[in-house]
């Protein structure tokens, strides 16, 4: 009798979980209609749950473990690591094409003074050559490779024995047992695991660079984000030549965390003062502009918001919204309407956060609303005012996190005034001195200090 040698296995391309049976739903994560097909070798199986490993006091892992972090020497990239990267941790760096991921993982192997290898099956060696020779990195502890086998990938990383290794990209990697296309669920998710087994085994740190879709995920299984330490996603605006380098989950440190960078023509180079570049060219004395001072992680970062309205003359009013989330600019409206006796429901409403960042913090709500509320009165903000806090239904304004550093940046870039939570304020310590404060507990207050 011939026993084959494969086993066939329905694989979900959402969440990368396997069944023995096909599904119209995925009973892991519900999703439908993501099962597909795929040959497994058995062998491959069966090496997954090899010998078990054995068991070590937690005082001797506590005693060894203290490893010491590779520094990338790029201080962004290392502070949104959480302070270097650790040995033995996989890393994902996700990011649309044509971003800067490969320039960004090459810069971070051109300082790190440790063996390395970079691995790409997009690019020639050539082509990664003239790269790191317009970045100016001649790092004699760098490979280079093409090859896109992982087994063979594997063997090299054996072989040449590198600390840090980098993975351009996870899509174009794949496995001769699984007979799919690279790219695909079953061989992202084949070569994600052998990659996390000799990262963990050996102590290396492994840099997986992932495409995005279009709907701003990894492509791949979301699994590929569970299996790895630390996410990060290099973002940006085509418009724009800044880029932002944000942690979306790190086990060894903070989430959130953000490094800013230009795309210039040698490289990504790093943004000191972030709040300056935002501010830059902001309109001054003009109705709609408000400028909030937003926590990126642990960084406080300056942003302007800029609202425009207008009479909708075509019927139903348009509402546009530029990283900030929608439904909270519904909810913001709405408060204007009810609250303030502030006509919205005929209005065309644009809000936009200049230079293309993205903020999901409620402490936002009152730059925003009053920018709302100043173009639609055509009464401009005092330029030298920030405004923050967060707005609740009845209209009235909450406290927010962390606002003694959200001030004091606020004072380093000469700012002289501030409308600020009541309640907060008064829990807030090293509120700087030279600010004149105004304390609110709602947007009518706020109106009456502004716009009377
Ligand atoms: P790249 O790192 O290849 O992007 P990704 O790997 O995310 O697809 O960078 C793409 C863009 O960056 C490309 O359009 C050229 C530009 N670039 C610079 O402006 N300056 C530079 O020094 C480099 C290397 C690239
Ligand atoms: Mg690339």
């Amino acid at each position: 009798m011939k026993i084959s040698s494969k086993i066939t296995v329905y694989l979900c391309s959402n969440c990368g979980t396997d069944y023995p049976k096909w599904f119209g739903q995925c009973p892991n994560c519900s999703e439908w209609g993501t099962l597909s097909e795929y040959n497994v070798p058995k062998s491959k199986r069966r090496s997954l749950n090899k010998t078990p490993s054995e068991s070590i006091p937690l005082t001797d892992v506590l005693q060894t473990g203290q490893k010491k972090r590779i520094l990338t020497r790029i201080i962004e990239v290392d502070r949104v690591l959480g302070g270097g990267m650790l040995p033995g941790s996989l890393i994902l760096l996700g990011g649309n094409p044509g971003i800067g991921k490969s320039t960004l993982a090459l810069q971070m192997l051109g300082k790190v003074n440790k063996p390395s290898l970079y691995i790409s099956a997009e690019e020639s060696a050539d082509q990664i050559a003239m790269r790191a020779k317009r970045l100016q990195i001649s790092s004699s502890a760098m490979q280079l490779s093409g090859e896109n086998h992982i087994e063979n990938i594997l063997e090299q990383i054996i072989l040449l024995k590198p600390e840090v290794i980098i993975i351009d990209s996870i899509q174009t990697v794949y496995s001769d047992s699984i007979d799919s296309l690279p790219g695909s669920v079953g061989q992202i998710r084949e070569s994600g695991q052998q990659l996390l087994q000799i990262c963990k085994e050996r102590g290396v740190t492994i840099i997986l660079i992932g495409h995005v879709t279009k709907e701003g995920i990894i492509a791949g299984p979301r699994m590929l984000e569970h299996m790895v330490d630390i996410v990060l996603y290099l973002e940006g605006d085509e418009r724009y030549d800044h880029r932002i380098l944000r942690s979306v989950k790190n086990r060894f440190g903070a989430t959130n965390e953000v490094g800013i960078f230009q795309m210039q023509s040698q490289g990504l180079i790093e943004v000191e003062n972030p709040s300056e570049l935002f501010l830059a060219e902001r309109s001054v004395n003009v109705a709609g502009s408000a400028i909030f001072p937003s926590l990126e992680g642990t960084r406080p970062i300056l942003v302007e918001v800029q609202a425009l309205v207008s009479n909708a003359n075509f019927g139903t009013p348009q509402r546009n919204v530029n990283g900030f989330d929608f439904r909270r600019l519904s909810m913001l409206l709405a408060v204007l309407e009810k609250r303030l006796k502030l006509p919205m429901g005929t209005r065309d409403t644009f809000v936009n956060l200049v230079g293309g960042l993205r903020i999901d913090d409620p402490a936002a709500d009152l730059a925003v609303i009053i920018a709302i509320a100043s173009s639609a009165l055509d009464k401009p903000i005092p330029q030298d005012m920030i405004l923050i806090g967060e707005v609740g239904l009845a209209g009235e304004v909450r406290s927010v996190s962390q606002l003694g550093k959200r001030l004091i940046e606020s004072h380093a870039l000469g700012f002289k005034s501030a409308i600020v939570p009541k309640f907060g304020f008064k829990k807030a310590n090293q509120a700087p001195e030279n600010i004149k404060y105004y304390q609110v507990d709602s947007v009518k207050k706020v109106f009456d200090i502004i716009f009377t």
